[in-house]
This record gives C-alpha cells, sequence and structure tokens, in this order.
C-alpha cells in the first residue's frame, strides 16, 4: 500500500509514523514520500532523516485554501507515487473539493479533539479554555466538510485540575502518535486482503 504523508509543522505525527514502519509496525505500507506546503517545514527534514522523499509544493502562504493551479501542481506530484493512501499529519491548507473526489475514500486527517466537538483550527486551546474534562484526538476520513468525514479512531485524554495548556497539548500529541500509525497498520492490512 502506498502512502503520502502531507503536513505543514513540526513533522512529530509522521515522525511517529516513520518509526513505527521501521519497526514493521505498518504492514506492507510503503511510506512514498512526504509533502509540504511549508519550505521550512520540520516535517521535511524528519522525512530527510528516514531518507525519504521529502517535497516542497510551492503554495501561498497567505491562504487556508489551494488555488486551482496549487492544486494541479499537487495532483501531479502526489500521483507521481501512485497513492493508495494519503494521510494528512498537521496539513493546514484546506483540500479543493475536485482534489478530494479524485482521491475519494482515501483521504485521512488527524485531528486534536474528540471529533464531531472542537472542528478546525486552535482545537486543543478552544477545547481546553472551555474548560471540557475530557478531549482527545481523532482520525476520520476526508471529505469536502471540514474535519467532518467518518471517523476512524479516537484516542480519549484526561484533563485534569493540574494540567495546563501545554501539558494538555502534550498528552493529545503522544495519544496521536499511537493512534494515526494504529490506524495505518489497520488500513494497510484491509488493503492488503483486499488485493490478494
Ligand atoms: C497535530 O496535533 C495535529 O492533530 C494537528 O496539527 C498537529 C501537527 O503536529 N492538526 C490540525 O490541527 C489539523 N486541523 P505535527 O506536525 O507535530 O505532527
Amino acid at each position: 500500500m502506498n502512502c503520502v504523508i502531507l503536513g505543514s509543522g513540526k513533522g512529530s505525527n509522521a515522525e511517529a509514523i516513520l518509526k513505527a514502519w521501521n519497526q514493521q509496525f505498518l504492514g506492507n505500507t510503503k511510506i512514498k514520500a512526504i509533502l509540504s506546503d511549508k519550505p521550512d517545514a520540520q516535517i521535511l527534514k524528519v522525512a530527510d532523516s528516514f531518507g525519504i522523499p521529502a517535497r516542497h509544493i510551492n503554495m501561498d502562504q497567505d491562504s487556508a485554501y489551494i488555488s486551482s493551479e496549487e492544486s494541479k501542481t499537487l495532483f501531479e506530484i502526489i500521483n507521481e507515487y501512485s497513492p493508495n493512501l494519503i494521510v494528512l499529519a498537521g496539513f493546514m491548507k484546506i483540500l479543493p473539493v475536485n482534489f478530494i473526489y479524485k482521491f475519494k475514500g482515501q483521504i485521512i486527517n488527524i485531528h486534536p479533539s474528540l471529533l464531531p466537538s472542537f472542528k478546525g483550527l486552535n482545537a486543543i486551546k478552544r477545547a481546553f479554555d472551555h474548560g471540557v474534562k475530557i478531549t482527545g484526538c481523532t482520525v476520520h476520513m476526508v471529505t469536502e466538510k471540514i474535519d467532518d468525514g467518518k471517523i476512524i479512531a479516537q484516542a480519549p485524554v484526561r484533563v485534569m485540575e493540574t494540567d495546563s495548556l501545554e501539558s494538555v497539548t502534550q498528552k493529545i500529541q503522544a495519544a496521536e502518535h499511537v493512534l494515526l500509525p494504529t490506524v495505518i497498520a489497520k488500513i494497510s492490512q484491509e488493503y492488503s486482503h483486499h488485493t490478494e
């Protein structure tokens, strides 16, 4: 199963995936490339350190949206890797609807809340400020509606009296680093059954 990872940030989830992959935990998954809209994103260095092709895709840094020209380039580059699975691991751009349709059912995202609560940006802070006592992370299918596709897996995280935004963030990210590789391993297993 060919897998491409997209991200914009520090790449701790990508690193967790690559570590799991190195430990043969992801079945027959092949991590083909890591792509980023940010030229200096740490996630590209993570890819390098694992010997995975790391590509920056030029995109307008002032917009959350991807233009049709940028979308065409993204599609062409992604297609080079014939992906069966596209993993959004901290990818902060909104994918165009036609791109999502081209890879229908093949794109998953990790979001740092228990969806459907706290969709969108700054989810950890908004949940924390709201006083939630249980939060967590969600892996879901990507559809044309933001953070709205079918939930594949979730991990809960308790918020204690002594927690700060920083400590909750750390707990959620630690949970993500287990959840996302586990989901990929399961999808890879299902993929192998289908193609046997
Ligand atoms: C992760 O916590 C992920 O859930 C979040 O960005 C972080 C990326 O961290 N994604 C979103 O907020 C998407 N709306 P990473 O670059 O260290 O993996």
